[in-house]
């Protein structure tokens, strides 16, 4: 449906254009692809279950998340989290008194947007609603590796800067921990030693595709990103449980934590996922928002012109091209960026419900969605605005002392 709708619209952009853009955005829906390297097209999530092995969040799992949290959090009852490795196995665990902790990251690369926010958003409630401790990865030498002008003293900046927008968030000092790969190395680098023993070249290969010309620091940065799933396990002298919640693009690297924390006499980490917040450019073009594409990209630090600006000019509408058709034959939010967007950030249900039925039925125009969503994003952007300076007081108390 969502793509059949894009390709009419771009029947209008003319005969010239048509043939390629068409053949164009046939290629992105068929032939998507996730990996922590790369996003690209339109991204079928069940197909990524299946290829990935991993479950969906059932009903049932949901019952039993909602026993311990009293209410599901919107992300949770909008399938925005929608697969898990071994949640059930976390919360037979902590049934018994078998708390875990969690652990998630954001390697430093450039300035964070909106859609780096949604896992953390999501984390943040786990850790109040389970009360447990966070381990924050920055690993600031990864992008490193994998861009050719990015150096570690670019890196260090964005990792101040992305840290504040992490504390902005609410997380608990006394509960939560960050990683900085080089500032940590001492703790760091001898927990990954153990991790890249087990890991061969040839693994490497078949998990991120490398070939002879990766440089050898992206072939061992897995290892890295490995340790702090089992590092409070070291520091405690005991196992403990731990759950990752993360965009399943970062799924390949913890494919391979499960595989080598046995062998070290560690639990395999759990995970819970999501999907990803699509650009403005809309679900078939851009199926995750990045940060090279600064037009389509909202940045935490954007002000509420910009924000403005860039909805009204780029947003992705699934409504109809002229307003009396819209009015007949009513919107398609279903590929439509600012509503999908609003399945985001706007959590009450019932609001949400009406914008949807609205917008089918054309009560509701693409200016108008268009609106609501910017209300919405300024107003949860100037908080966090507010937040992240007041961040730059707290800073040092969440890195970790080796
Ligand atoms: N590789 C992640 C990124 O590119 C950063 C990261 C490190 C991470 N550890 C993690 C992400 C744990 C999710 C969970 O941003």
């Amino acid at each position: 449906m969502g793509c059949r709708r894009n390709i009419n619209q771009t029947v209008s952009l003319g005969l010239k254009n048509l043939k390629s853009k068409h053949e164009k955005i046939i290629d992105m829906v068929e032939k998507f692809i996730v990996t922590p390297w790369e996003v690209r097209g339109q991204i079928d999530y069940e197909k990524l279950v299946k290829e990935f092995g991993t479950k969906h969040i059932n009903q049932k799992l949901l019952e039993r998340i909602k026993k311990h949290t009293g209410e599901l959090h919107p992300f949770l009852r909008r399938g925005i989290f929608f697969s898990h490795r071994d949640l059930d196995w976390i919360l037979n665990e902590y049934e018994k008194g078998n708390k875990f902790f969690l652990y998630t990251g954001r390697a430093p690369s450039g300035p964070v947007h909106i859609g780096h926010l949604i896992p953390w958003i999501f984390t943040k409630w786990l850790q109040e609603k389970f009360d447990v401790e966070l381990w924050f990865q920055f690993p600031d030498e990864e992008k490193t590796f994998f861009k050719e002008n990015l150096t570690l003293e670019d890196t260090k900046k964005f990792t101040y800067e992305n840290a504040l927008d992490v504390i902005a968030l609410g997380f608990d000092p006394k509960n939560t921990h960050f990683l900085i790969d080089t500032v940590n190395a001492k703790t760091m680098y001898k927990e990954a030693v153990k991790v890249a023993k087990k890991i061969t070249f040839s693994t490497t290969k078949a998990v991120f595709g490398f070939s002879n010309d990766t440089n050898i620091g992206a072939i061992f940065y897995t290892a890295m990103q490995t340790v702090p799933a089992f590092l409070p396990s070291v520091m405690k002298g005991k196992n403990i449980p731990c759950l990752i919640p993360y965009a399943i693009d970062q799924d390949a690297h913890f494919r391979i934590s499960r595989d080598v924390l046995p062998k070290l006499g560690y639990y395999k980490p759990a995970a819970i996922h999501c999907i990803f917040l699509p650009g403005l450019g809309g679900i078939v073009e851009q199926g995750k928002m990045s940060s090279s594409e600064e037009e389509t990209t909202i940045y935490t630090t954007d002000d509420p012109e910009t924000v403005k600006r860039k909805i009204v000019k780029y947003a992705f509408s699934g409504g109809a091209a002229t307003i009396e058709e819209h009015r007949k034959k009513g919107g398609n939010p279903d590929v439509d960026v600012s509503y999908q967007w609003l399945t985001f950030f706007e959590d009450d249900d019932k609001k949400l419900k009406k914008i949807h039925d609205d917008y089918i039925s054309g009560k509701l125009l693409t200016g108008e969605l268009k609106q609501i969503l910017i209300y919405k994003l300024n107003s949860f952007l100037k908080e966090h605005q507010k937040k992240r300076e007041k961040a730059k007081d707290h800073y040092d108390k969440f890195i970790f002392k080796d």
